[in-house]
């Protein structure tokens, strides 16, 4: 109990709180605030400590949740049993026994996949002013592909050594230039040759082919969309969709399949032109192509430190090779699993004078997860020559016709960034017992997911009245059936940033709670600030701060 005390000291009054306590057959006093000189100032203090006393004692103790997320070692295989498992994605004509190459994505890896997809728009078109899109077609007119050189040069071989008869798939760079792992030469002379684009018939004879990258469709268009557009060099146009190779050994899950997606840009500049914008301030590992013929290491490095030192030649490049990273890393990617890796010169595709991929360590090593080309005018020049089209523009400041570079083409699959966004996020909960799937909310396939804890019609109506009214913008889930526990864990490996729970309290105050799937942590708030709170927590803000903290039985 606390109660003021007056004291004088050297003539002077002092008034103290202080609180007596019995401890075993002991009565304690201790002071616990010093209240002032006068009696009315320190019964009104008093007063205000005595009650904020009270409502700290009432406040239960919140309890520090605790998890234990652990990083297994995962292979490709294991990430294509929990993808079926869970619905992200099945092997193609499953029921026939599967059909290689080919993937079909269930209604998680839809999501996901459309996810992905929309970040990469939002970044590449919508949030710059020198960027636009397009959607060109599959089937396109058979002389794109003779123009392109695809017809002649996209084609890969199967060597067959000469001692231990092993087989390997080679491409054309590579003839001549390879040896087998057991130290022997391949049969050359035996080398089968495959044509990596799929044909197809065009009404009763004619016949093109499935494009194999969506890159020709921009450079084919290029004339109308900067007429259209009224875009000003430099600038880049932008496509995703569907692209097909007949890869002879498709393999690695996603990783290498026939039919995939690609996100890619064509970004066009005046020739020489320097880059306008500042390179991203990110460092990554960097693997030269004169580091990799020296074999030494690849070295740590900001991108902008790379560009002074020579190590990337051209600025604009730079600057795609840092934004390109900068998007995997602010979707949450693990920058540790990233490097950048130069084409050795006979690594080069016939486009291309310089290329450096981004690669990411996959569970099967470092390998390529996007590539990033300077294609220089060989893409233009060859259309000008194969369609006899005029496809210079006018340059304003040179008053002459110039036809644009493409100093860089960022090139990357959909399904790679989809294998990496989710070997990434893969966690274990040692204490929860179960699979994390720690995705950035902004790529989670389901945004929160909505419990009513108690079986009775009024819980059960405010539960669906709330999923009515999120899913009106967020893809929302409503289960009912199973313990609170399981019907946790199987969000947590959905990869779910928020479950929402009605409680007993839900129809007293009109309050939820709100769990977060990383660290079990649960809050409430008021359901009339729900969908504003979770829309601000995509966004990246700290959402604890916007309600109470509180202790739940199941976590
Ligand atoms: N327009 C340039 C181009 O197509 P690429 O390096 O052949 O360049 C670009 O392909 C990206 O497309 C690759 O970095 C990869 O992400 C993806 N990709 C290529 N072949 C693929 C395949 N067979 N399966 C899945 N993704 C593939």
């Amino acid at each position: 109990m606390a109660f003021i005390v007056k004291k004088k000291i050297h003539g002077k009054e002092y008034y103290y709180l202080n609180e007596s306590k019995r401890i075993g057959k002991k009565v304690k006093t201790k002071t616990l605030a010093y209240l002032g000189k006068t009696r009315k100032g320190a019964e009104k203090k008093a007063k205000d400590i005595i009650k904020k006393l009270k409502q700290e004692k009432e406040k239960p103790e919140i309890k520090k949740q605790k998890t234990k997320l652990t990083k297994p070692e995962i292979s490709i295989e294991d990430l294509a049993v929990f993808c079926k498992r869970r619905g992200f994605i099945y092997q193609s004509g499953e029921i026939y026994g599967g059909f290689a190459g080919f993937w079909d994505f269930g209604h998680l890896g839809s999501e996901l996949k459309n996810n992905i997809k929309q970040e990469w728009w939002n970044f590449h078109v919508y949030q710059r002013d020198d960027v636009v899109g397009i959607d060109g077609s599959i089937i396109t007119h058979p002389k794109v592909w003779k123009a392109s050189g695809h017809v002649d040069s996209f084609r890969d071989f199967l060597l067959v050594c000469k001692k231990c008869k092993k087989k390997r798939i080679v491409d054309k760079s590579e003839l001549g230039k390879v040896k087998c792992e057991c130290g022997n030469e391949y049969e050359e002379k035996t080398a089968r040759e495959f044509e990596l684009m799929f044909k197809t018939k065009v009404g009763e004879t004619g016949e093109t082919y499935l494009r194999p990258e969506t890159a020709q469709l921009i450079f084919i268009n290029f004339k109308s969309v900067y007429d259209n557009a009224r875009m000003k060099l430099p600038f880049g146009i932008a496509q995703m969709g569907k692209a097909f190779r007949n890869e002879i050994a498709p393999r690695d899950f996603l990783f290498r399949s026939r039919e995939f997606e690609q996100m890619e840009i064509e970004y066009f500049t005046k020739p020489d032109q320097k880059c306008l914008y500042q390179i991203p301030d990110i460092e990554i590992s960097i693997y030269s192509a004169d580091a990799q013929e020296k074999n030494k290491e690849s070295i740590k490095i900001k991108i902008k430190d790379a560009l002074k030192k020579g190590i990337i030649k051209k600025d604009w490049h730079a600057y795609w090779l840092a934004l390109e990273f900068k998007w995997f890393k602010d979707l949450g990617a693990n920058p540790e699993n990233f490097r950048l890796r130069q084409h050795k010169k006979d690594e080069l595709s016939h486009y291309s004078t310089d290329c450096w991929d981004l690669e990411y360590k996959f569970p099967f090593g470092w390998k390529e997860l996007e590539g990033i080309a300077d294609r220089g005018n060989y893409d233009l020049l060859q259309h000008e020559k194969f369609s006899k089209q005029d496809l210079k523009i006018f340059d304003e400041d040179s008053k002459k016709k110039i036809l644009p570079y493409v100093v860089c083409e960022p090139s990357l699959g959909v399904e790679r960034a989809f294998l990496v966004f989710l070997l990434d996020s893969y966690f274990y909960d040692e204490n929860r017992k179960n699979i994390v799937l720690k995705i950035h909310p902004k790529l989670a396939p389901i945004k929160a997911a909505v419990f009513p804890i108690i079986k009775k019609p009024m819980f059960e109506k405010i539960a669906e009245d709330i999923v009515k009214d999120l899913s009106k913008e967020f893809n929302v889930v409503y289960d009912k059936r199973g313990s609170i526990g399981r019907r946790y864990s199987r969000n947590d490996e959905m990869g779910t940033p928020f479950c929402i729970t009605i409680d007993e309290k839900t129809p007293k105050d009109y309050t939820i709670t709100v769990r977060l799937r990383d660290t079990t942590e649960q809050f409430r708030i008021k359901i009339k600030d729900l969908k504003e709170i979770i829309r601000r927590a995509i966004d990246g803000e700290n959402i604890l701060k916007f309600g109470k903290l509180v202790n739940t039985r199941v976590k």
